[in-house]
């Protein structure tokens, strides 16, 4: 017999399904509950106990710590497949065939240009600007050099976008970076694959040949992988909730890098990186910082800590710490910030405040100690995480759209004035 749960209101009882995810997921599904109540909402701040959307795309447990994609465990995704393997993986719903891959990665080599006329708008803005600021805006302007929203019935023009956009993020990311350190910018290079290209874009020189370094590519691809999605998470979210308006996927994908940028979600790395900098230079006292997260006067956070669906351990940051012992090593580089960051999780994962709150390091946590090593600027590191991401905003996006999801669009519980009559300002 299918499950039902019973709401009593001032003795009226109404009924409402419960459905049930294939990971045996259940949910109240409420979607009568206003009609049927007479206009009763329900009131959740921050979403913390409802589900936007069903979805086939990322399945993860934050207990048990299982993040899959496409049913695929994270674990091997990382260790076993390439980046673009599992773009396609997230987007079309499986694992690539040998041809499917080569198709994949061939269409987005023929869009990987961008229109010259992209370059005097980024010149446009001050080197000082925040990369994520910059890519959030050449990806929004990408839509007036492509105009036309896409056919969404149409596999072809949904297949075309998803190709366009995969090939010239990855140009527009690595330009934001050279804007800031002055470098002329780069084309990439079609012979090379996806991630190989991109470290081209970012680290080439104009006066040395580019030479691969296979620890730096290898790190790059992980590291993409482990973030390219997160379920409904707050940038994919509003990908999806500005893409339920029918805006077009470029001009969705632009406000998911806004959503990413700010610290409490993307912009984690660079604020790890930073509070680990300043946790140095203060003398490396850890402990006065672990004071400083648990003094609710104080608006320090452990950055790095906490997560809102992981209250075990987070499966990504497992992952990427034994990466970045490993890309340290290989690389020969000895940082005094991740003896610092070691430091902090050792006590943290002790301390009675984190334990009885279930705060554990996080995927940012980890990952900028290893962009550093690879000579990424601190404030390239939150577009590092929108370059992995790229694909899952993608995939839900599509997904929504194939789905012919409802213009998302919450209620309220109001709180304000009752009614007031008009007085004209003489009469104030
Ligand atoms: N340092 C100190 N205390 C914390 C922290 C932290 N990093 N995170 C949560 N808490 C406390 C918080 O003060 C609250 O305490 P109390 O119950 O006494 O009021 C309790 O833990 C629950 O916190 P919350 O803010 O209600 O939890 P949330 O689920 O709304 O927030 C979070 C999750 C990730 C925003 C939060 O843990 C945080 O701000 N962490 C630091 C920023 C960070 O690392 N963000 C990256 C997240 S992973 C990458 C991504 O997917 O975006």
């Amino acid at each position: 017999m299918s499950k039902k749960a019973i709401l009593e209101i001032d003795g009226n009882k109404y009924e409402f399904p419960i459905i049930e995810g294939t990971e045996k997921e259940l949910g109240i599904d409420i979607k009568t509950l206003r009609g049927a109540t007479g206009g009763i909402t329900t009131i959740d701040p921050g979403y913390k106990n409802t589900g936007s959307c069903e979805s086939a795309i990322t399945f993860l447990d934050g207990e048990k710590g299982i993040l899959r994609y496409r049913g695929y465990s994270i674990e091997e995704l990382a260790e076993k497949a390439d980046f673009l393997e599992v773009a396609y993986l997230l987007i079309f719903g499986d694992l690539p065939t040998a041809e499917q891959l080569d198709k994949f990665d061939k269409d987005i080599k023929e869009e990987s240009h961008i229109d010259e006329d992209m370059k005097r708008i980024l010149d446009g803005f001050p080197k000082s600007a925040h990369p994520m600021g910059v890519l959030s805006s050449l990806t929004s302007a990408l839509i007036a050099f492509n105009p036309g929203s896409v056919d969404v019935d149409s596999e072809e023009a949904m297949y075309g976008a998803i190709v366009k956009i995969m090939a010239k993020f990855p140009v527009l990311a690595s330009w934001t970076m050279r804007k800031r350190k002055s470098l002329p910018l780069d084309y990439g290079d079609s012979s090379l694959g996806y991630v190989e290209n991109l470290s081209k874009m970012m680290f080439s020189r104009p006066n040395k040949t580019y030479e691969a370094n296979k620890i730096v590519n290898d790190a790059l691809d992980k590291l993409l992988i482990l973030h390219a999605d997160h379920e409904q998470n707050c940038s994919t979210s509003t990908v999806r909730i500005v893409g339920s308006s029918h805006a077009g996927l470029f001009a969705s994908l632009s406000a998911g890098i806004s959503a990413l940028w700010g610290p409490l979600h993307g912009g984690a790395n660079q604020a790890v990186i930073e509070m680990l900098e300043a946790i140095r230079e203060d003398g490396g006292d850890t402990a006065k910082y672990i004071a400083k997260a648990k003094d609710k006067e104080d608006p320090f956070r452990l950055m790095g800590f906490g997560h809102r669906v992981y209250k075990n351990f987070d499966p990504r940051a497992k992952i990427i710490k034994v990466a970045a012992e490993e890309v340290l090593g290989d690389l020969g580089i000895e940082d005094p910030v991740l003896d610092i960051a070691k430091g902090l999780a050792k006590v943290a994962l002790e301390d009675e405040y984190f334990v009885k709150r279930k705060l554990y390091p996080n995927v940012d946590f980890y990952s900028g100690i290893i962009y550093r090593a690879l000579g990424i600027p601190t404030e390239m590191f939150t577009v590092m995480f929108a370059l992995g991401r790229l694909p899952g905003w993608i995939a839900q996006w599509r997904e929504m759209r194939l789905r012919k999801e409802p213009i998302g669009r919450p209620r309220q519980i109001y709180t304000g004035e009752t009614y007031r009559a008009f007085k004209s300002v003489s009469e104030r």
